[in-house]
């Protein structure tokens, strides 16, 4: 949950602009000169050794250090009042340390010195300063404990300690309790250990408290709260607190206007209904966040509730609530401006009564809840101002409502993962031209991906992965000229690639994989020089590459499935950050040698099932990083090269994996979180009138899909192989092969190759499948191969081998003769053949291609097997992995297998 650190700057500037307010009147004559002074050893300790912040604080004799910048001063005494070294320092000059002396500035009534990489607090004289109102010391370094020369400012109405090293227990009595006249205080972000002191219940000025993530433990002191009857808002996270902490401790704070609380643990349980109560306040910001709630009373909905009407924004999340939709949320509070209900367990029916539009409402989300219902058709007048709409997950049924149209200022819509059909209505093409992210993916959708005449000209982001989208890709999509993320993957799309497409020109993820497209690429194609991932998989099209491609940030390249033709494009070689490389089952020919040295990223490399010829280069020797090289099925000939053991297979770790996953589109949005320092230091924040204009840059973080490359490439740290098969690859297996220590399959068949089979394969370890098989390779099976513990598939079936099969031992006791057959001169168990009578044998029978195939894809199935449990490990490794996550990965994982098999089983 993030809080804006310079919004609260912008309260303390407020603040003091306000108090600057309070008392000028006549001319400046100069300020003091031993405040001038006091303020000149302050910069000097802000600049040490070498800065330059604070220009206009200088120190020739006439200077008005009122003038200076960040200074104020009282109109009629001249003394400095005010002092706002807010984020002075600059970062590489390193921390402060005790330069900073005693404050001699006598009327000195609010300092900040928020951001500044101070390690120790400033040092008050009570005698100097005892008119010091507020002091503001966020986000420095600060140590240790609060010190009594702060603690005994008893005329410190603001203190802010957010976001430094502040630990150990505060005591029970005095400290800060001292500050009879505290209205704000702040200890988020600190490292506090013990209780919190009851004595704090004596701070009956105070209004507004923080404490997330202060580390405090014990039984959470709510009776605190019977005596802070000033109190306006109560920020909270769990922190370590235990026990159960009842709201209806709050019932007589009739101040309340903001409560918010953060579970991270379940050692505090949250009650509202134990007992029920009729608060004496009226909320305006309401938030519960993954916590353990009404455990007792079936995790019911606050009661309390009911009987609130101000609420400006609500957010009840991660709370598993169970229940109707609360639609009469939304009829008593006509002001809300943000709702959110995000994973719970609220059914339909989902009804929006209210009678009267919400026009403060901009950010409503239900996703992940089993509504079960149809989207409201009126939804888009009741909140016509709406920026931010997620409904996915939400199991919604029936039509695109076309009311959404009237969303105008509509930034983020996502109804991804429910059950809507139809067409998307041309109202909502035409209403909603400030649309950003637009995700619609896995539901039954149909007709035009988006509705002639579509005006989403300010797109980033279209999701329409898994729909009934059908025909051309339309016109819809060509005024989205922003996009910068396009998945219309899984569809049935049947068009050529309209010329258009190269307007894109930001774009730098699109996948149109799975659709039936044809024909072949437009040049404009060539425009697109910003992608980082192309996915143009199982489509239907046709002839070469344009030879104009150039994606020199590309990544990953999905050509496969197409019927693609001609040489391998030359102009890869101008993408040198490839990390996928995948164009198998197309009918690429001519030879692979343009693949050398210059994809030095390249982790996969799949180019089986395509036409290729001539021999394997030895430059394929410096693709150093692979780990998946598939080049089967082809007509390559000549040798193996003796080199491939340069190539590492996973042997070195991978250096630089890069994250797909990750898609950074900053954007702004409107939601200008509440700035949670209302009511205090004398502004009163007017809801009415609030500013929503105050953008704010947010990072999003977009995990794409059904790739396990988009899960930071760790996935593809656990499997590795080299698949040469079905070739006409010539001469002796190069003994080098045997020095991947790595691999774990290893696939050689059906090629020419002959002379023995090295001995130094005894090194491959991490072996799980070896196959051999229908080749010309003769003498014997080396028999240290039952070292091989991992190997559970192997094949030497079909070669002329002769001698002894390795001993039953190990693996090699689970393998049976079909592993052996179709070599005469082989004997020993498991064959019939006594070794005693070799050489006087019946014909070996052809193995069927059946059982070849069978045994084929165990080989893979074993490598999987491994790939699997990487993914679990990397899982179980990584807790912060969430639940949602999770479900793309083993998508992404599942569909990823379900590919490898598909393709083995078609040869
Ligand atoms: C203080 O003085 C300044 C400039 O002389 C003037 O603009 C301001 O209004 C005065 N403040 C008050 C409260 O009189
Ligand atoms: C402060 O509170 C404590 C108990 O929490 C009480 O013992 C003490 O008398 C109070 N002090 C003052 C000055 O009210
Ligand atoms: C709230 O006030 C009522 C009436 O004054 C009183 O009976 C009740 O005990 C108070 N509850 C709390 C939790 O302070
Ligand atoms: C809120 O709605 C509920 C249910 O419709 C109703 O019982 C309650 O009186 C309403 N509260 C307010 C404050 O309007
Ligand atoms: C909402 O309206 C429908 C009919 O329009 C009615 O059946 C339902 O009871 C109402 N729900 C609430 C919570 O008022
Ligand atoms: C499309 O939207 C832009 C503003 O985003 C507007 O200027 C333009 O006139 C609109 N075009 C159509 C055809 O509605
Ligand atoms: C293989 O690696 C060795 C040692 O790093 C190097 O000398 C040799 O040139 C490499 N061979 C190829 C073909 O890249
Ligand atoms: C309020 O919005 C206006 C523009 O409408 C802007 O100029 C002003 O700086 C904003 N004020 C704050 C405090 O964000």
């Amino acid at each position: 949950m993030g809080y804006s650190v310079r919004e609260d700057v912008w309260w303390a500037r407020a603040i003091t602009i306000f108090i600057l307010l309070l008392g000028f009147h006549a001319e400046s004559e100069g300020c003091l000169k031993e405040e001038r002074e006091a303020l000149l050893k302050l910069k000097e300790a802000f600049n040490y050794p070498s800065g330059s912040s604070l220009p206009s604080w200088n120190n020739q004799t006439f200077s008005d250090c009122c003038t200076w910048e960040s200074v104020q001063c009282d109109n009629s005494t001249h003394r400095v009042i005010v002092i706002d070294l807010s984020y002075t320092r600059a970062e590489e000059l390193g921390h402060i340390n005790g330069l900073l002396g005693d404050f001699r500035l006598v009327n000195l009534e609010a300092l900040s010195l928020q951001d500044n990489m101070l390690t120790e607090f400033p040092y008050f004289d009570l005698s100097h300063s005892r008119n010091l109102d507020e002091l503001w010391l966020d986000e420095n370094y600060l140590e240790g404990g609060i010190p009594k020369s702060v603690t005994s400012l008893t005329s410190l109405t603001v203190l802010t300690l957010r976001n430094n090293n502040l630990n150990g227990s505060l005591p029970q009595q005095g400290g800060l309790c001292n500050l009879k006249n505290i209205l704000l205080l702040d200890l988020t972000d600190n490292e506090f250990e013990g209780q919190l002191p009851p004595c704090l219940g004596n701070l009956t000025s105070l209004r507004t408290l923080y404490l997330l993530r202060t580390r405090f433990e014990g039984n959470f002191p709510f009776s605190l709260f019977h005596t802070l009857r000033s109190l306006t808002a109560l920020v909270l996270s769990d922190n370590n607190f235990s026990g159960s902490f009842s709201l209806s401790s709050l019932v007589n704070n009739s101040n309340l206007k903001i409560f918010s609380i953060l579970c991270s643990n379940t050692n505090l349980r949250l009650e509202t209904e134990n007992p029920p109560f009729i608060p004496s306040f009226q909320l305006r910001f309401f938030m519960i966040l993954n916590c353990t709630l009404n455990e007792a009373k079936a995790k019911r909905m606050p009661t309390f509730l009911l009987h609130q009407y101000d609420l400006l924004f609500l957010q009840l999340s991660y709370l598993n609530i169970s229940g109707t939709f609360p639609s009469w949320l939304l009829t008593n509070n006509t002001k809300l401006n943000y709702f959110n209900l995000t994973h719970s367990f609220f059914t339909g029916p989902f009804e929006l009564n209210s009678t009267s539009k919400l026009l403060q409402m901009e950010y409503f989300d239900i996703s992940s809840n089993p509504i079960r219902d149809e989207m409201p058709s009126h939804i888009g007048f009741i909140f016509p101002n709406l920026i931010s709409l997620n409904m996915s997950l939400t199991l919604l049924r029936g039509c695109f409502s076309t009311s959404i149209g009237e969303m105008r200022q509509l930034n983020d819509l996502d109804l991804s993962n429910n059950n809507l059909s139809g067409y998307l209505p041309q109202e909502f093409g035409q209403g909603n031209n400030e649309l950003r992210f637009l995700k619609l993916s896995n539901n039954h959708l149909s007709g035009p991906c988006l509705p002639i005449g579509s005006n989403f000209t300010s797109l980033l982001l279209l999701d329409l992965n898994n729909n009934n989208f059908k025909g051309k890709l339309e016109g819809g999509v060509m005024n989205s000229t922003e996009l910068r993320i396009l998945d219309i993957s899984a569809n049935q799309l049947s068009s050529e690639l309209p010329s258009w497409i190269g307007n894109l020109q930001h774009l730098s993820y699109l996948t149109l994989s799975n659709n039936s497209l044809r024909g072949s690429l437009p040049e404009s194609f060539c425009n697109l020089t910003k992608l980082t991932y192309l996915d143009l998989s199982k489509n239907k099209f046709i002839g070469s590459l344009p030879i104009c491609l150039n994606f020199p940030l590309l990544k990953y390249l999905h050509l496969q499935s197409n019927h693609f033709k001609g040489p391998l494009p030359s102009t890869l070689a101008n993408s040198p950050l490839l990390l996928t490389l995948n164009l198998m089952n197309n009918n690429f020919s001519g030879q692979v040698s343009k693949l050398n040295g210059s994809f030095l990223s390249l982790r996969i490399l799949m180019l089986k099932g395509n036409k290729l010829e001539g021999p394997i280069p030895t430059r394929l020797c410096e693709l150093k990083n692979i780990r998946l090289l598939d080049l089967s099925q082809n007509k390559l000939s000549g040798g193996i090269p003796y080199c491939l053991n340069n190539i590492t297979f996973g042997k070195i770790d991978a250096r630089g994996e890069t994250e797909i996953g990750h898609f950074i589109v900053s954007w702004t949005t409107r939601l200008s979180l509440y700035g949670f320092y209302v009511e205090t230091g004398g502004i009163t924040m007017d809801e009415e009138k609030r500013n929503v204009t105050s953008y704010k840059d947010q990072e999003v973080d977009f995990t794409t899909k059904r790739r396990y490359e988009s899960y930071k490439g760790s996935i593809l740290n656990f499997m590795s192989g080299m698949d040469l098969s079905s070739n006409e690859l010539t001469d002796e297996i190069p003994s080098q092969i045997g020095y991947l220590g790595t691999i774990h399959a290893l696939n050689l068949s059906n090629n020419q190759l002959k002379g023995p089979i090295p001995e130094t394969f005894s090194n491959l370890k991490q072996i799980e499948s070896l196959d051999l098989s229908h080749n010309k390779l003769t003498g014997h099976i080396p028999e240290q191969l039952i070292q091989l513990y991992s190997l559970s598939v192997f094949s030497v079936s079909h070669n002329n081998l002769s001698g002894r099969t390795p001993d039953m031992k190990n693996q090699f006791a689970t393998f049976d003769s079909a592993n052996y057959e179709g070599n005469p001169f082989l004997c020993g168990p498991p064959l019939q053949q006594n070794c005693s009578k070799a050489g006087k044998n019946k014909q070996p029978h052809h193995l069927e291609g059946d059982d070849f195939r069978d045994a084929f894809l165990w080989s893979f199935a074993g490598a999987f097997g491994v790939f699997f449990i990487g993914v679990i490990i990397v899982f179980y490794l990584n807790p912060y992995i969430c639940n949602y996550r999770l479900l793309i990965l083993e998508r992404a994982v599942t569909s990823y297998l379900y590919e490898w098999w598909q393709n083995r089983k078609t040869f």
